[in-house]
């Protein structure tokens, strides 16, 4: 699959078979986060990936829309350090991992991390210093479902040098 067509093809997938995401894969995911871009070079982030099914089902429990993660493979938790752009940090971050399981042929979902009542338990439950921002969780595993949302039309969103229509 070259990008293009990665890109085209990931969706969110929120139903999951049983199935076996290997370590190496998930641990390829996780480099291509890695790779992101950030502001100023920053990298604030860190990336836990759960695939014990006790914590997974303790994550589900805590999201409000994330309670496929029970029958996920895995959970890659993006947390970063406070800084000025730690959102868009990484919320890079974590596009670069949801196409780079599509690339896998792999079904992930990207869970809401950020401004979530919950964050600080998830951070809390994952070990990590209180300090650290819940960016997003993925959900990772075998897709059971082949979702497709509406996307907005190119000739919609597209402007030619000025905002128009
Ligand atoms: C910031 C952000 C938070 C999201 N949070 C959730 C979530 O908590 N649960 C969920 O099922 N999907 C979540 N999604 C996935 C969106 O619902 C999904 O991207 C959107 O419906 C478009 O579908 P697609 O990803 O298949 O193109 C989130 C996406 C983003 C970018």
């Amino acid at each position: 699959m070259d990008a293009f067509e990665v890109m085209s093809k990931r969706r969110s997938v929120r139903k999951y078979r049983p199935g076996h995401t290997t370590r190496e894969q998930l641990s390829q995911i996780v480099n291509m986060g890695r790779l992101a871009p950030t502001a100023r070079n920053e990298q604030p982030w860190e990336f836990v990936v759960v695939t014990e099914s006790t914590k997974l089902r303790q994550l589900a429990h805590l999201t409000e829309h994330g309670r496929f993660l029970t029958d996920a493979d895995a959970c890659i938790a993006v947390l970063c350090r406070d800084c000025v752009y730690y959102l868009e940090d990484g919320s890079a971050a974590t596009t670069q991992m949801l196409l780079a399981a599509t690339a896998l042929g792999l079904a992930s979902c990207w869970i809401a991390g950020d401004k979530k009542a919950y964050a600080p338990a998830v951070v809390k439950l994952l070990g990590a210093p209180e300090a650290y921002k819940l960016v997003s969780l993925i959900a990772i595993g075998q897709a059971a479902e082949t979702p497709s949302p509406p996307k907005r039309a190119l000739q919609e969103v597209l402007h030619w040098e000025r905002f128009s229509g």
